[in-house]
Order: C-alpha cells, then structure tokens, then sequence
C-alpha cells in the first residue's frame, strides 16, 4: 500500500522502516522535510504526505495530533487513520486522544493502532520466538482490516479490541506498559494468549 506517516520521530521511522521492509511504498511528512533523513524512505512536507497514503499514520505528540489532523483535513478524508498517540503520565481529558482525532476529522476513518508497544520493537516485534500481540480499535471494518494487514506485515499478532470507545483501553495499556518499563526495560510487549479453537 501507500503509506503516509505523519512525523519523523521514533515511531514515525521505526514504522517507516518495518512497512518499507515488508514491502510498502512509505512516505513520511515532516514540518521540515530538508532537516530530517529516514534511510531508505522519502521525506516530504506533511500535508504532500497525507495526500499520497491510502492509509496515513500519524506519529504525533498527543497534544497536537488533532489540530495536525484537523488541518491536514481532506487529505485524510476516507481513508483509513491510524493513532498510535499516547499521553503520559495520565489521560488530558475525557475520552481517548483517538476519539478527539476521529472528532477532528469526521470524514476519516481512525482506528487506534501502534500504541501498546515501544518504538524500539514496532519494527521487529517478535519477542523471545512469539509475536507480540498489536491491540487495534476502530469502528470502520475496512479501516480496521487495513490496520490488522499492516500490523501482520511488521511481524505482529493483530488482535481486533473493539471499536473506537476501545482506544480509551489502549491508551491506558500503554501508559502501563510505559511504567513496566522502569523495572523490565524496554524489550518487553503485550500477548493475548487463547485457545486456537476461541481464536
Ligand atoms: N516512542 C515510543 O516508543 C512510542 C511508542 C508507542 C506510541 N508512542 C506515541 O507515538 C507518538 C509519537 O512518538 P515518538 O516517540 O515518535 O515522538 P517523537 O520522537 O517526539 O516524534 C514526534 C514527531 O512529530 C512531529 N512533531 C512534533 N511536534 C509537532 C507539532 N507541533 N506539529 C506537527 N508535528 C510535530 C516531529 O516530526 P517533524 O519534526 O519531522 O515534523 C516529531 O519528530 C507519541 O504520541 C507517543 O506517545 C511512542
């Protein structure tokens, strides 16, 4: 797929390079495409960006990604929107970041993905032999199966958490996740372990 991912940091290239590897056409938007280098992957403006993703992610602080969103508008409008915004230590408001995206921008279909996992793995989730477990929530079908298929392109197990009220779960996951870090370090993800035949 073409890929659009807003921001140049860590999750911005640690999932710029996975996609890339797996096989995606990847673009990624910087608010200053001339002073950022992403090996193998073409850095333009954010708003050039978003309008050549058939899927855009937006690799955002939490506290801007709604205006960012709002302001790429209709570049994002039917397409498939994935946040993997966190905030930290505690949630800002009410509702998830996610939610105040989708609010930003009715037209697009966002679906809470990328989130529940350190940018240090994103690109290679297999920890100890198993796949980590990516968490996804979103209320467009469509939206969610193309955020399942790239999850599965960067090696993780996508496991669908339900529709966009979800994100609130997700966002609070990765706060733990954060805070099991100060003991476990940053080598370590969430899995779902079932039954194959609940699966
Ligand atoms: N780091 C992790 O392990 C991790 C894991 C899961 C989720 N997250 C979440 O994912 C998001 C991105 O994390 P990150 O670690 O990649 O952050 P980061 O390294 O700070 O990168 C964020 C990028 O957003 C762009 N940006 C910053 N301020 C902006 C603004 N005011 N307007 C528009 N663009 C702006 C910048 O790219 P340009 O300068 O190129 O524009 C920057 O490189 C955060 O919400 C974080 O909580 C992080």
């Amino acid at each position: 797929m073409d890929v659009g991912i807003i921001g140049t940091g860590n999750v911005g290239g640690a999932l710029a390079n996975g996609l890339a590897a797996a096989g995606h056409d990847v673009v990624v938007g910087s608010r200053d495409p001339d002073s950022h280098h992403i090996e193998d992957t073409e850095v333009v403006a954010q708003q050039a960006a978003a309008e050549r993703g058939e899927v855009v992610v937006l690799a955002l602080p939490a506290d801007v990604v709604s205006d960012v969103a709002a302001d790429l508008g209709d570049a994002l409008a039917g397409k498939p929107v994935l946040d993997p915004t966190n905030e930290y230590p505690t949630a800002s408001g009410d509702g998830s970041v996610a939610e105040r995206v989708a609010a930003a921008v009715p037209d697009a279909h966002v679906v809470k993905a990328f989130n529940t996992i350190g940018a240090n793995l994103m690109a290679d989730p297999v920890v100890d032999g198993d796949p980590a477990s990516m968490f996804l929530a979103g209320d467009d079908g469509d939206a969610v199966g193309v955020a399942e298929s790239l999850a599965s392109d960067l090696g993780f197990e996508p496991v669908v958490a339900g529709d966009l009220s979800a994100a609130t779960h997700l966002e609070h996951l990765a706060r733990f996740w954060i805070d099991l870090t100060q003991d476990h370090g940053r080598d370590i993800a969430f899995r779902l372990l079932r039954e194959e035949a609940t699966s």
